[in-house]
């Protein structure tokens, strides 16, 4: 018999979004993010020793963030025994959905229970999966996140907390996804040519603390209109940066289901959007509001398929299990 561990990790949603870096090598960001960490969007990650030797991987796309990841714990543990991984994510992969948040958070939590034995905290362990994707780290906690960007050289200040539970202000996430497909540029990318391009990128760095704090007021007032104002303009304001560099996510349906959000917004429906580094459009409501959402956006132009999600309450925890190797 062999061990097998399991380990499970959702996608998160920025409200508050980072987008850029203030170190590359390290992947710090340059400001400060707020989000919620989803139940139902998640990605599962397997470790196991292998038997021949060599390491093996079944993962959805390229390797090479999950590589990195996998040094890192190495480095940190020392133990360099051959491996088998596989990450499959629940969901469509690349889409601005943020898969490589939730299976770069899944890899790493099952990496620190079979490389560090249970005994590595959960900032290490977010140190490593930062290697993979910046906004990893947040899927680490659930319910409404708070991801410090810190100022020291090498990390150590950046991290991530929940600052809310779930049940602080309850929202579910209707999905309506326009595009299933890999995005045309990656974030790391996207964002080294906003830095160098956007002349508005630093407006947007500048306006990151207003937000953070407004956003952090509103849950702590569970005032949902309020969340949705900051959320909606601090996202148009990125997507601006975006454009301004000469890349554009937005497809015809993401424009419709912005449309469409306001229109149920001036019907009485509390509901409001957010998107990512993708043309699929988030939108955030009171769980009661969500089935009445969700069926008005079904034959929204340009919009495939939808999807149903809420805030986490918890984590599900790493299983071990035996297996026959
Ligand atoms: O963590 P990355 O490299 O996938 O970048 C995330 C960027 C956004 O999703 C657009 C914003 C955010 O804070 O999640």
């Amino acid at each position: 018999m062999s061990t097998l561990v399991r380990a499970i990790a959702p996608s998160n949603i920025a409200l508050v979004k980072y987008w850029g870096k203030r170190h590359t090598a390290l992947n710090l960001p340059l400001t400060s993010s707020f989000s919620v960490t989803l139940s139902e969007m998640i990605s599962v990650a397997t470790v196991q020793e292998s038997t021949d030797g060599q390491d093996h991987w079944d993962i959805q796309g390229k390797p090479d963030k999950a590589q990195r990841l996998l040094q890192h714990a190495r480095e940190a543990t020392g133990d360099t025994r051959p491996l088998t991984i596989s990450i499959q994510n629940q969901f469509p992969s690349g889409a601005g959905l943020a898969s490589s948040a939730s299976s770069m958070a899944a890899l790493g939590r099952a990496l620190g229970a079979f490389l560090g034995k249970g005994d590595i905290s959960v900032d290490t362990i977010a140190d490593w999966t930062r290697q993979g994707s910046g906004s990893s780290v947040r899927s680490l906690f659930p319910g409404y996140v708070h991801w410090e960007a810190g100022s020291s050289e090498d990390g150590s200040d950046c991290i991530a907390r929940t600052r809310f539970p779930a049940s602080a202000l309850p929202l579910a996430l209707t999905v309506c996804v326009v595009n299933d497909q890999p995005k045309p540029i990656g974030s790391t990318a996207a964002m080294e040519k906003c830095r160098d391009h956007s002349p508005s990128y630093q407006a947007f760095h500048d306006r990151n603390p207003a937000d953070l704090e407004a956003a952090i007021a509103a849950v702590e007032a569970g005032d949902v209109q309020k969340l949705g104002e900051i959320s909606e303009n601090n996202c148009l304001a990125m997507h601006d940066v975006i454009r301004e560099a000469g890349i554009d996510y937005f497809l015809e349906g993401t424009h419709a289901a912005i449309a469409h959000v306001r229109a149920l917004r001036e019907q009485g429906v509390p509901c409001f959007f957010t998107i990512d580094a993708g043309p699929n459009v988030k939108i955030l409501s009171p769980p009661e509001y969500q089935a009445q959402i969700e069926e008005s956006c079904k034959d929204l132009p340009g919009v495939l398929f939808t999807l149903r999600d809420a805030v986490a309450e918890t984590l599900v925890p790493v299983e071990h299990l035996d297996v026959n190797p």
